[in-house]
Parts: structure tokens; C-alpha cells; sequence
């Protein structure tokens, strides 16, 4: 598998999503790219919008206003982006009054292209502009263009109830923390998302304990480090006001795990530097804390992770890694990886791989380098490695993970897991789909079972991403 096909398929997809029509009033069209918490943000714009009279579609045919919730990550996702508003703006030929807005990651950086060069939408709205949409359509109706992509330090939306958008009722995306103050030499988030802001716990557990009580099992925490996660606290660690509680990430965990043990709970992403061992520590105590960790390590040369201002090194890594491995034996990891960065030498390239050999990842987003605009690296590294190295360096990483892969899902084959019913299999209606606790998918026959049920399943076939199996009792 390319790598161009991880990318489209994980973090560069675009998701029709769909909620019940609910009145007869105007209606939405969301079309989201971009990571997980760009598809929690379009459940906070269409709970904004549905109190403004919207109500969402999922037939782009039907709408009176089309967003588009979009990502900045790298080059060809902000191409697809691109793509799609062209074919908008040729619908709007034949719907005059048709509003086209930009959401999002991209909305900061492209907003005059969109507005003024090309002329591609009628309005622009950051990340934490949302509140502000339903007045941005106003003015649009009114006649003028609408921009606002001002980055606040402190908006979270945590009093807005998101509108499920995700059809399976079983597992949802929580917002935890927005933004990110790491500054990653390669990344753009900072730049799109603003500060780093964590959000009320009791807001988090509210909201956590209502999807329970709606029928939801499964809840992912999410963040663009999770880890640095604090309530309370100031960034140098002290206490901001005696009378309340401070709340660190493994403290939100525990809050969150207690609402029930039926309900699974994952997180994502957790960042090396900041991963200590009390979050480990209390994984082990909840059952229902999944025992899958994401941790991106990006590359394997020191040097490298320096360049990429990571704040830790390969023997850090490892570290960490080892931690895991003894506080919670069995868990797995993942993690995401950079190949052909800024001035990667062949033998730091090596370093990557024999990382991965050494860890043997369940799973990996593999990405080559793509220079972003205003980044640190773009300013202060030449982007040297030629296209054709950094892609094939990208198909040796993508080639020994999957050999990971393989082995780790055979290993499998004989096991009984436990298992979330999450949906009905998209190949095929007699077969659903679920993950066990180390986030492996396995699909079996559904046996009269429904989905949001726990059934345990033994695994009888694998291919590099699926397991295959059939229930069993227990
Ligand atoms: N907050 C997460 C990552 C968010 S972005 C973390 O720190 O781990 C998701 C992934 O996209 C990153 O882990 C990285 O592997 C990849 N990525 C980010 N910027 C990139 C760039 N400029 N080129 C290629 N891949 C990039
Ligand atoms: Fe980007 Fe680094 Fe923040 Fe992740 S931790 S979002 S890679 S700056
Ligand atoms: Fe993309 Fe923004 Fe997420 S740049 S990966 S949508 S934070």
C-alpha cells in the first residue's frame, strides 16, 4: 500500500456527515478533512448552526450552505482542499445564493486567497470563530464577504453540546485541549490552532457521561498532546486557585473511566516528552482504558528529533517505550513517522528504521517531509532531500511496518478478544465491524448480535489491517 493511500484514508479524508433533519428550516452541508479534531470541531459548528435554525444534509444537492472544515498538514491536503471549492464554485453558477464557507486549518493562512485572488467562498472562519458563524452567514446574506480567524487563548467550547455527526452512536470524539504551544519545526498546528488551552474537566466528564447514558461505549479523549493536559495548574507546574482542584491528564483519565466500566476509553495523541509513568500507572488500574497507546515518534536519529525541536531523543524514546512495556505488559503502540527531513542523512534514515525493528509498531502513519509555510524549519532549514529519496525511504518504512504489521496481527490468529460491536462491515451487510482493546479491527459475522454490544470474538484469518473472525461465547 502507497503511502499516498494511508494518507488519503486516515488523515486525509474527506467524511460526508449526516444528522437527522430536525425541522424544515435551512440546511448544512459539512464536508470535513484533517485529523480527529477537526471532525469534533464539525459536531461543535453544527450544534452553532442547527441552534441558528440549520439543520445538517448529507446530499450536497439540498444545501443552502456548504462548509468545509479543512486541514493544513501537508501539501496535498490543502490541494484536495482546493479541488473540492472549485467544484463548489461551478454549483454555485446554477445556485446564486448558494453560501460557500472555509473552515478550519486552512481558513488563518488562505484566507485572502480564498476571499480576493480566487474568489473560491463567501466566508472564512477559524477554529475559534465558530460561535461567530451564524453571524458570518448573516453578513454573507447580506451582501458582503465574512472573514473571522481570530485564535483566542482561552475558547474550548465547552458549554456547546456537540451534534453526533458519526452514524454509529457507539463511539465519540471528546475534546479535551485545543491548539499546541511544542512547536515542532515541521508543524503547521500551532500556527492554524493558536495556543495550547485546556479545557473544564467536569465539562469533559459531563459530556463523557451523557454519550454513556446515550447508548455511546466507547469515548476517545482528544488533543494534540494529551499529555499536557492541566486544569488548574500553570504551565510551571503551580496551583492558580487553592479552592478548586487541579486535574493533570492520568487525574482526567480516572475521572473519566469511572463514569463506567462499559464504557471504553481511548486518547489521543500522547507526546513522548510528556508521557509519565502515572498515566501508565492508571491505564493499568481501569480495565476500561484501552491499552493502546498512539505515540508518534517521528524519526529515529536523534540529530534528527533535535532539528525537529521534539524536546526528546531516540534513547528517550526507548525509554518511554520501556516504560510502557513493563507497566502495562501487552499494550500496543503506534506511532507516525517523517521521512526526508530537512537534511536526513541515509545512516539517520537507517536509525529510523532499526527503530521501528526495534519496537515493532500495530500500526503507523508514514508520511515524506512536506514543507509548510511560516514553520521553523521552512525559515531556518533547506527542505534538501529531493522528492524522490524522501518516497523511497517512505516505501522502505512503509514496507518494514507492514511486515510488523502482518506478524503482529498472525500472532492473533487462535486469540479470543473482546470486542466493541462499532458497525455494520462496509464490505459486506452480513458482517460487522469492532476493535478489542488494543485497537486491532476485526470483522465477523453479526449472529444476531447489535452494535454498541461487547462479544467476544476469535480470530481466524488477518491481512496487514483487519482481523477476521467469528463470536464466540465466553
Ligand atoms: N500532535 C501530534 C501530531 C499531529 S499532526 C503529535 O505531536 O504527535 C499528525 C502527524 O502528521 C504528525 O505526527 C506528523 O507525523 C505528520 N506531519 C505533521 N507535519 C508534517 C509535515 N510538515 N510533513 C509531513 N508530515 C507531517
Ligand atoms: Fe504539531 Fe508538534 Fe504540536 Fe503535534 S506536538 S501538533 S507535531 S507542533
Ligand atoms: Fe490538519 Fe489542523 Fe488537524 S492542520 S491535522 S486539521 S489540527
Amino acid at each position: 500500500m502507497s503511502s499516498q493511500i494511508i494518507d488519503e484514508t486516515i488523515q486525509g479524508q474527506a467524511t460526508l456527515m449526516d444528522a437527522p433533519l430536525e425541522n424544515s428550516g435551512k440546511r448544512l452541508y459539512l464536508e470535513s478533512y484533517g485529523c480527529a479534531m477537526n471532525f469534533a470541531d464539525s459536531e461543535v459548528v453544527a450544534s452553532i448552526l442547527q441552534g441558528a435554525g440549520y439543520s445538517t444534509t448529507i446530499n450536497e444537492a439540498e444545501a443552502d450552505v456548504i462548509m468545509i472544515n479543512t486541514c493544513s498538514i501537508r501539501d496535498r491536503a490543502e490541494q484536495s482542499v482546493r479541488t473540492r471549492l472549485r467544484a463548489f464554485k461551478t454549483r454555485k453558477k446554477s445556485q446564486p445564493d448558494l453560501i460557500i464557507g472555509v473552515l478550519g486549518c486552512m481558513a488563518e493562512r488562505l484566507k485572502k486567497e480564498f476571499l480576493e485572488e480566487e474568489k473560491l467562498v463567501d466566508l472564512v472562519a477559524g477554529p475559534d470563530s465558530y460561535r461567530d458563524l451564524p453571524n458570518l452567514i448573516e453578513q454573507v446574506e447580506g451582501g458582503q464577504k465574512a472573514v473571522n480567524v481570530l485564535l483566542s487563548r482561552d475558547e474550548t467550547y465547552a458549554d456547546i453540546s456537540p451534534v453526533r455527526l458519526a452514524k454509529d452512536g457507539v463511539s465519540a470524539f471528546v475534546s479535551i485541549t485545543r491548539g499546541c504551544d511544542n512547536m515542532c519545526s515541521f508543524c503547521v498546528v500551532p500556527f492554524t490552532r493558536g495556543r495550547e488551552r485546556s479545557r473544564n474537566p467536569l465539562s469533559i466528564v459531563a459530556e463523557s457521561r451523557e454519550l454513556f447514558e446515550n447508548g455511546y461505549r466507547e469515548v476517545t479523549l482528544l488533543g494534540q498532546n494529551v499529555n499536557s493536559y492541566r486544569w488548574n495548574i500553570s504551565k510551571k507546574g503551580e496551583i492558580q486557585d487553592e479552592s478548586i482542584p487541579t486535574t493533570n491528564f492520568g487525574k482526567l483519565l480516572e475521572m473519566v473511566a469511572k463514569i463506567s466500566p462499559d464504557l471504553r476509553i481511548r486518547y489521543s495523541t500522547s507526546h513522548p516528552k510528556d508521557m509519565t509513568d502515572d498515566v501508565l500507572h492508571t491505564m493499568a488500574k481501569y480495565k476500561n482504558i484501552c491499552d493502546y497507546i498512539h505515540l508518534p515518534v517521528q524519526s529515529g536519529n536523534s540529530e534528527i528529533l533535535k532539528k525537529m525541536n521534539r524536546g526528546y531523543s531516540r534513547e528517550w524514546y526507548l525509554d518511554r517505550i520501556n516504560a510502557i512495556q513493563t507497566i502495562l505488559p501487552g499494550a500496543t503502540i503506534s506511532t507516525d513517522i517523517i521521512t526526508g527531513f530537512c537534511g536526513e542523512t541515509e545512516e539517520q534514515h537507517q536509525e529510523t528504521l532499526s527503530l521501528i525493528e526495534n519496537v515493532k509498531f500495530s500500526f503507523a502513519f508514514m508520511y515524506f517531509y512536506s514543507e509548510r509555510p511560516k514553520t521553523l524549519a521552512e525559515r531556518k532549514y533547506q527542505d534538501d532531500v529531493s522528492l524522490e529519496i524522501k518516497k523511497r525511504r517512505l516505501a522502505e518504512v512503509i514496507k518494514l511496518q507492514h511486515k510488523h504489521q502482518l506478524e503482529y496481527n498472525t500472532k492473533a490468529i487462535g486469540r479470543v478478544y473482546e470486542v466493541l460491536i462499532e458497525r455494520v462491515s462496509k464490505k459486506s451487510d452480513e458482517m460487522f465491524s469492532g476493535r478489542n482493546t488494543y485497537n486491532s479491527t476485526i470483522v465477523f459475522p453479526r449472529e444476531g448480535y447489535n452494535i454498541g454490544e461487547y462479544v467476544n470474538v476469535l480470530v481466524e484469518e488477518c491481512t496487514t489491517l483487519t482481523l477476521k473472525g467469528r463470536i464466540v461465547k465466553a
